[in-house]
């Protein structure tokens, strides 16, 4: 079976009404692609937060006539670049595993990789973190993630404690783990990354209690009882300010914290904010990420 594919450009502020006309004419799906490479970042767990211009592609069925539909839409007042529209006829596939071709295997560091599951480990004595990226983030490709993990494999000690605060996937929790771990805290505030997490950690055969999962609010009240060895936290900027306090008690004199998902010019910003509790490195950057580092004061 074969598929219609079209495709527009469009400000976001004027989706609805073409939406619903794309579905009034058969529409089968519609997808929001970011038109201008514009980073947008999630305020809420939930929450949609859409780039200012978005390409709508929308599906239909092969035998559906859409020329009323394209007349329509390059009359449309919403549709400012009417070259943007476009038509094309898309061959059936085994859509559900098409994107597995995107993901490859990828090494961090001397001897940590993250492998697609599906895929042998190029290096099978290595330190192999199996994943399927799921719903939540973190499949080691994110700049943020990539040097989160790189800083893991040179800072984890054998039979420390760690604190991975935002953990998606579970990835960085896994790694500090498989690295040699004894007890890692994942913490995140969206239900859908505490089973990502469990259902991660289960598929690297991490022994039961080695991770432990919690919303904030069900973190132990004792901050004593959470200390760590090290602390990482791939957030945003945002939730970094304002968690500094928090995560900070969180952390053994000495200890070490890692922060990353704050983009290069926030950098200044956190690094004096944080300096207030830990000793700061200078900040590392990766594409327009950066990567912060410290070292608890006592
Ligand atoms: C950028 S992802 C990082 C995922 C993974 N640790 C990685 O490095 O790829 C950020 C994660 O932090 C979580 N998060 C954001 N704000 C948070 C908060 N205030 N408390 C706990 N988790 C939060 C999000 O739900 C998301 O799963």
């Amino acid at each position: 079976m074969a598929w219609q594919q079209l495709r527009v450009r469009v400000r976001s502020d004027q989706i609805e009404p073409l939406e619903q006309l794309i579905l009034d004419y058969g529409g089968l799906s519609i997808s929001y692609l970011d038109a201008d490479d514009q980073p947008v970042f999630q305020k809420d767990p939930g929450s949609t937060q859409l780039w200012d211009l978005v390409d709508l592609v929308c599906l239909f069925e092969k035998e559906i006539n859409l020329d009323k539909l394209l007349l329509l839409l390059q009359q449309h007042p919403a549709i400012e670049d009417k070259e943007s529209l476009t038509l094309k006829t898309l061959e059936d596939q085994v859509w559900e595993r098409s994107w597995m071709s995107d993901f490859k295997a990828m090494q961090f560091g001397e001897r940590l990789w993250v492998c697609p599951s599906w895929q042998k480990p190029p290096e099978p004595n290595a330190v192999n973190i199996m994943l399927d990226p799921g719903l939540a983030f973190g499949s080691g490709s994110h700049a943020t993630t990539s040097m989160c993990l790189q800083w893991l494999e040179k800072n984890i000690r054998d039979d420390i404690k760690v604190i991975d605060y935002g953990c998606g996937s579970g990835i960085l929790a896994i790694a500090a783990a498989l690295l040699g771990a004894a007890q890692v805290i994942a913490v995140d505030n969206d239900p859908q990354a505490i089973t990502a997490t469990i259902e991660n950690a289960k598929r690297n055969n991490i022994p039961k209690g080695v991770i432990e999962t919690y919303l904030p609010d069900q973190l132990p009240d004792n901050p004593a009882g959470l200390l760590s060895d090290i602390l990482v936290a791939n957030i945003l900027a945002e939730p970094l300010m304002q968690l500094a306090e928090d995560l900070s008690h969180l952390v053994k004199p000495q200890g070490q914290i890692a922060l990353s998902g704050l983009l290069a010019e926030q950098a200044d910003g956190l690094l004096e904010h944080y300096g207030f509790w830990f000793e700061m490195d200078k900040a590392v950057m990766s594409e327009e990420w950066a990567r912060l580092s410290g070292t608890r004061l006592n």
